[in-house]
């Protein structure tokens, strides 16, 4: 980053220092790419090879993209953007053959089920637009048991499979956890959910700007003839009108009252496998004709072709990606970036790989952003191998109801991952990147539980078998020994260059502390949590 700012306060050859050319250098480019593809820093022989030998910096970049955990950002987008992570309340609870699941357990398949299809459709190269196309669905053990979803035990975790029901094909757009997230009512006739298929071409309907805010939701008539009504409901309540074959909502409370029924009677809906889809559950009169902005379609299958066939679908898709990638408003993506953007992601076959790995090389993503809850999760495990988990339950065993094991930086449970600026995909609807001082907080307990755990193994590792530690032995603490440990350090944490990298103020933080505690052990957890909260580190 220093480099990039002496260029803008000095301007590169004495020209207007006010529009300076940035020619960022590869490795800090490099950084930027690792960070926002798979959310790691590039590894010390990634950096050495960039400074060395520039040319590889498309092929090293390239490797981001089918790393795991590019697949894991893509879903955590999705998350964000479709509001489909919402452990904050409402999903169908352990009950029945599931009542030994925990919560955690049962809410995460849910919200991952969708997210699983848009992680395979964009990680295979497949065109993006079968996320509202494809007749594909993934279910695990626990959705396969809630949706009667065909499953093999003996298989993946995650498997590829298809509806037991007769719904069309129209991807995410039919999969049960949107019927879940956007329940329907008498009054609400599937609105939520004709409003979340308008999201996918960036038309944001409770957003419109309307003459005046005159808004009487409780005249429900008044929808087909007041013209201010008209003014959304015109194209909200067509695009609605196919799901009227979903079940309105299923409430925990039916799941729970249907299995104390034995599941007998009036009170077997609430039983696995529960009945989502079908004619038996139209219950609204008068619903108009199902229509994607006037063009007639004739179930759920056709909107979500209509979908994928409006313009919009691809120049949103890009706007969608620019702006999780670089972290500006969706709606302030500059034409000049969104146009040409669109026009290579249409010509590719809407392959969102390439879109992923143009943005994320882009040489006007040059702005400076914050590392997000899931990412820096996802950066501190690789640099130390800690995972940031609580097990709140007192019992062990969950035949009476737990809770689990709660991923805290990534889950909303205890709400530290909004604390750090993300999403709950339920009240907080968009993530922030400001600072505040509970995301710092939030960062600094991840941080020091982090390094306090990759030091205290690193110390009792064997030569050859430490994770962080390696730039020399960490009991050594000659001048030689501790100086090479930090410039590693600096390299493996900041992405500096050992050669160059200014270790001073580390330094000085080491030898205070080991003076202090006269223990190296004490003195490198102060180091690791320095540089893991170091600026440099928390934004790229
Ligand atoms: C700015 C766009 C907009 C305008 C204007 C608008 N609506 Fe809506 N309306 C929506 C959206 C979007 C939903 C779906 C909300 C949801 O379920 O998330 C909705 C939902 C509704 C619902 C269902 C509420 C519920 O309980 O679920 C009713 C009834 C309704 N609108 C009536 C009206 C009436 C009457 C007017 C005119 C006075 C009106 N709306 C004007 C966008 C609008």
């Amino acid at each position: 980053m220093l480099t990039l700012l002496l260029v803008m306060v000095l301007g590169c050859d004495g020209s207007d220092p006010t529009t300076p050319e940035i020619v960022a250098d590869p490795a800090e480019r490099l950084v930027r790419a690792a960070m926002s593809l798979a959310g790691v820093r590039p590894s010390a022989a990634e950096l050495e090879e960039v400074r060395a030998h520039p040319e590889s910096f498309d092929r090293l970049v390239a490797a981001y993209i089918d790393d795991p955990r590019f697949g894991e950002n893509i879903r955590d987008m999705h998350a964000e953007q479709l509001h489909l992570r919402w452990d904050v309340t409402g999903h169908i609870p352990p009950a029945g053959p599931l009542s030994s699941r925990t919560d955690i357990e049962m809410v995460t398949a849910q919200d991952e089920q969708p997210l699983k299809l848009i992680e395979w459709v964009v990680t295979n190269g497949r065109p993006y637009s079968e996320i509202v196309t494809s007749d594909v669905v993934f279910a695990n053990e626990i959705t396969s048991v809630i949706y009667g979803l065909p499953f093999d035990p003996d298989g993946e975790p995650w498997q590829q499979t298809h509806w037991p029901d007769e719904r069309p094909a129209a991807g995410v757009l039919a999969d049960n956890a949107i019927f879940m997230r956007y329940p329907s009512s008498a009054a609400n006739r599937n609105r939520g959910r004709g409003a979340a298929v308008a999201e996918l071409v960036c038309d944001v309907i409770p957003e419109r700007q309307l003459p005046n805010d005159i808004y009487e939701p409780s005249d429900t008539d008044a929808v087909t003839r007041d013209q201010l009504c008209l003014a959304c409901h015109a194209s909200l309540d067509p695009m609605s009108t196919p799901y009227a074959y979903a079940r309105r909502s299923i409430q925990p409370a039916e799941v729970r009252a249907s299995y104390a029924a034995n599941c007998e009677g009036e009170m077997a809906f609430g039983c696995f496998p529960i009945d989502i889809w079908g004619p038996e559950h139209v219950r609204d009169e008068d619903l108009p004709a199902p229509a994607f902005y006037g063009t007639p379609v004739a179930d759920l299958g056709e909107l979500g072709q209509a979908v994928a066939e409006d313009p919009r679908f691809a120049s949103c898709t890009v706007k969608r990606f620019w702006s999780w990638f670089t972290q500006t408003r969706i709606d302030e993506v500059p034409f000049e970036i969104w146009s040409p953007l669109t026009e290579q992601f249409v010509a590719s076959g809407l392959d969102a790989r390439q879109l992923a790995l143009s943005i994320a090389t882009h040489p006007d993503f040059d702005n400076l952003v914050t590392v997000r809850p899931d990412q820096y999760a996802r950066m501190v495990e690789d640099l130390t191998g800690y995972w940031w988990s609580g097990t709140p339950d007192k019992v062990p065993d969950c035949t009476k109801g737990c809770i689990g094991e709660v991923d805290i930086a990534r889950n909303d449970r205890y709400g530290n991952h909004t604390i750090m600026g993300g999403a709950d995909g339920y009240f907080v609807l968009a993530s922030t990147t400001d600072p505040s001082p509970g995301r710092h907080l939030a960062q600094a307990w991840l941080a020091e539980e982090a390094s306090g755990f990759v030091v205290d193994n690193d110390m009792v590792a064997l030569d050859g078998e430490r994770r962080l530690l390696t730039g020399a032995d960490p009991f050594d603490t000659s001048d030689a020994a501790v100086m090479a440990q930090l410039r590693h350090l600096h390299q493996r944490i900041l992405s500096e260059d050992p050669a160059t990298a200014d270790v001073g103020a580390t330094l000085a933080l080491f030898d205070r502390v080991l003076a202090r505690s006269g223990d190296p052990v004490v003195a490198w957890k102060m180091v690791v949590m320095g540089l893991l909260l170091d600026s440099r580190a928390v934004m790229y």
